[in-house]
């Protein structure tokens, strides 16, 4: 089976593929346009050679799929994004490609978990405030009167029960006795060892509930034309005046302007957010890179620059690890894991 990489993986990666994929597999990395010029992983590949590459590949491995490559690739079975969020991808194009599995890799969701509870932890503790303040001398966070917030047997509410959420409920059901209210697109498909109080689905009236009723918020849904904005001003209005809540998902999931404004003028107590509005356009200079409001000069949200997968040494490696079992699975004839739903777009 041949499968071809659409992107430039960093080489720990690469050998990583390498050492796990048995010899029935062969991957093509693409060669660099000119080894002289110095790329960064993660950056495209030339068009032209992943089209000359591409007539006989049984699976792409990438995240931007264009409709050349679909034409050139006259084998393609399988689609595999090397990690979760498929948002990049032209769904409109893959209907045309119904024979096509597509699929995400959900294995680093045990890792974005940790982050999300550190953001929640973080921010109901107001531990970077008073980090910030004791740099400069002064302690007055041990006597303002802005108080740190209770986690134990308090409710949290899951917005997007999948792979991430349902380790962030059992996180904080163990630890904290929380009360899990979770909502999911279709809450009739539930893992029978999901730990949750209270299942919802994508409604109006279960998401109303979940966000009346919890004190912290976690944001775990996909960023889909479902999605986009699913807490606006009208839902974080129905929000506890202490709320806080995280986005570990796409920054547009939540309105960018609503958000701001709500934690500006502290309708609700804080947030922890790991994904943004507006992202370096060059990785090798990521500075001067500002929102579209300037959530920087709040003193109640904890900033995060998309780095809940950088885990020391495994964090790239552990999304490879959903992509080897599919290759593996597609190269025995099954069917891959974690496919995606082509007309819902996640
Ligand atoms: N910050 C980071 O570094 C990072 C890393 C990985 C992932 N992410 C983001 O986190 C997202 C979630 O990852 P995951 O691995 O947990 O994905 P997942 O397993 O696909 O979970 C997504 C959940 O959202 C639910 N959902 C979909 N549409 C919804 C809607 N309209 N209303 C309510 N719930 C809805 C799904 O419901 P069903 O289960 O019923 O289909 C599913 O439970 C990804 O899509 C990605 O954008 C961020």
């Amino acid at each position: 089976m041949k499968v071809l990489l659409c992107y430039r993986i960093p080489s720990i990666v690469q050998d990583y593929y390498k050492k796990n994929l048995p010899p029935t597999i062969e991957l093509i990395c693409p060669p660099r346009l000119d080894q002289k010029v110095q790329i960064s992983p993660y950056s495209s590949i030339d068009e032209n050679i992943l089209i000359e590459l591409s007539s006989d590949v049984d699976v792409l491995i990438g995240y931007k799929i264009s409709s050349s490559l679909l034409k050139a690739a006259k084998n393609l079975k399988h689609i595999q994004v090397p990690w979760t969020g498929s948002e990049s991808l032209d769904f409109d194009l893959l209907k045309k490609y119904p024979k096509v599995t597509v699929s995400n890799s959900h294995s680093n969701a045990l890792i974005i978990a940790e982050h999300a509870v550190a953001l929640l932890v973080a921010a109901a503790k107001r531990l970077i405030y008073s980090d910030q303040k004791m740099r400069k001398g002064d302690w007055s966070s041990r006597y303002d009167n802005i108080n740190s917030q209770w986690l134990s047997e308090k409710s949290l509410g899951i917005i997007g029960f999948g792979a991430i959420g349902k380790i962030v409920a059992r996180m904080m059901k163990s630890a904290f006795k929380m009360k899990i209210l979770a909502i999911k697109r279709f809450p009739e498909k539930i893992d029978p060892d999901a730990v949750y109080d209270y299942l919802g689905g994508h409604d109006l009236k279960d998401k109303e509930y979940v966000l009346k009723n919890s004190d912290f918020i976690l944001v775990a849904s996909p960023l889909t034309e479902e999605t986009k904005d699913l807490i606006g001003e009208k839902e974080i209005s129905l929000m506890k005046p202490n709320a806080i809540i995280v986005n570990i998902s796409r920054g547009p999931v939540i309105n960018e302007r609503a958000l701001y404004e709500a934690l500006k003028e502290r309708k609700i107590a804080g947030a922890g957010l790991d994904v943004w509005y507006n992202y370096p356009k060059d990785r090798k200079n990521p500075i001067d890179v500002f929102q579209n409001f300037p959530f920087r000069e709040l003193d109640n949200v904890i900033l995060s620059p998309h780095r809940a997968f950088r885990v020391h040494q495994r964090g790239d490696l552990v999304s490879a690890d959903d992509v080897i079992d599919n290759l593996i699975l597609l190269s025995k004839g099954k069917e891959p894991k974690n496919q995606l739903n082509i007309e819902l777009g996640y």
